[in-house]
């Protein structure tokens, strides 16, 4: 399983994903005030509220007919700052305006760039119970991440930050330092999966994207885990049932024992209850 993982400023990362070579490169990467950053750790939802910020800007622009700027040719999809090859940063800098860049990574390991330039970033939140259930069963048939025989074992390695990006309370804790910037809008998964078109009214305002109460309702169904799951053999051939599992809150229920449920409590109350990202997670609603 180590094999699987290296370690960089002191978090673990997929070999099959990331690189030192492609961290140096990243040093290039300047970041502008119009680029739109999605951040989440993995199994936040990155794929879904990635597709929600297609479904605005392309809805936008074909009303507003500018030129396109989505990726077009020089991506296949929304890269991941951190993630692929290390030519990608200067593909990156033919793009006039509005690039979306997803990253899973913690803020005090983003380039500088992106708060100082102030980028706006839509920080994606996770009940920590789901997201380590959704992280479990993807490692379970996604080659690129270390498997786990068991759920106990992956459930401990989930609690000490052993797994890819590292642990998700320390993610929660260091993106809490930026949770009053006025360009980060703390978002949860929760909240869109409650109310779809308020969510995405919420991103699109954040984003400055104007569209009509119609435009938005049909960027919310077109983004629903439905329509998205139905789309997924096109979008992600093979990986599309896994992506698209199942799209819900409270499965954590299937896995936890009590003991694991009372120690994750303890964590959440420690390190994180007290904080606005905290508060904003509603761990008594979402997670007991
Ligand atoms: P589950 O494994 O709990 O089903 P990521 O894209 O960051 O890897 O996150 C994947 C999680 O988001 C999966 O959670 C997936 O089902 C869920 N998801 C993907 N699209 C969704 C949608 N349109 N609505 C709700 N959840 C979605």
């Amino acid at each position: 399983r180590e094999d699987l993982m290296f370690t960089y400023k002191g978090i673990p990362y997929p070999t099959t994903l990331c690189s030192y070579e492609v961290f140096k490169a990243m040093e290039s990467f300047e970041a502008r005030s119009d680029d739109m950053i999605l951040a989440g750790f993995p199994k936040s939802g990155t794929n879904w509220f990635g597709h929600i910020l297609l479904e605005l800007i392309t809805t936008f622009e074909k009303k507003t007919e500018v030129e396109p700027t989505i990726y077009g040719e020089e991506f296949d999809e929304f890269p991941y700052l951190e993630v692929g090859d290390t030519e990608k940063y200067q593909r990156m800098k033919k793009i006039p305006f509005r690039r979306v860049i997803r990253t899973h990574l913690m803020s005090q390991n983003l380039p500088k760039s992106v708060f100082t330039n102030k980028a706006k970033i839509l920080l994606l939140l996770r009940n920590p119970k789901d997201l380590a259930t959704s992280f479990f069963k993807f490692s379970k048939v996604m080659a690129p991440f270390p498997t786990y025989d068991s759920w106990d074992e992956f459930f401990k390695d989930f609690m000490t930050g052993n797994i890819p990006w590292g642990s998700y309370f320390t993610y929660l804790s260091e993106w809490n330092k930026h949770a009053d910037d006025e360009h980060v809008m703390p978002i949860t998964f929760e909240e869109v999966k409650e109310n779809p078109l308020l969510g995405v009214k919420k991103i699109a305002k954040f984003f400055e994207l104007p569209l009509t109460e119609e435009e938005l309702k049909g960027v919310a169904e077109r983004s629903s885990f439905q329509a998205m799951k139905n789309n997924s053999k096109e979008t992600h051939g093979v990986f599309g049932n896994v992506l698209f599992r199942k799209g819900g809150v409270s499965d954590w229920k299937s896995l936890f024992s009590e003991e694991q449920n009372q120690e994750m409590d303890k964590i959440f109350e420690e390190c994180l209850a007290q904080t606005k990202l905290g508060a904003k997670i509603k761990y008594n609603v979402w997670c007991k």
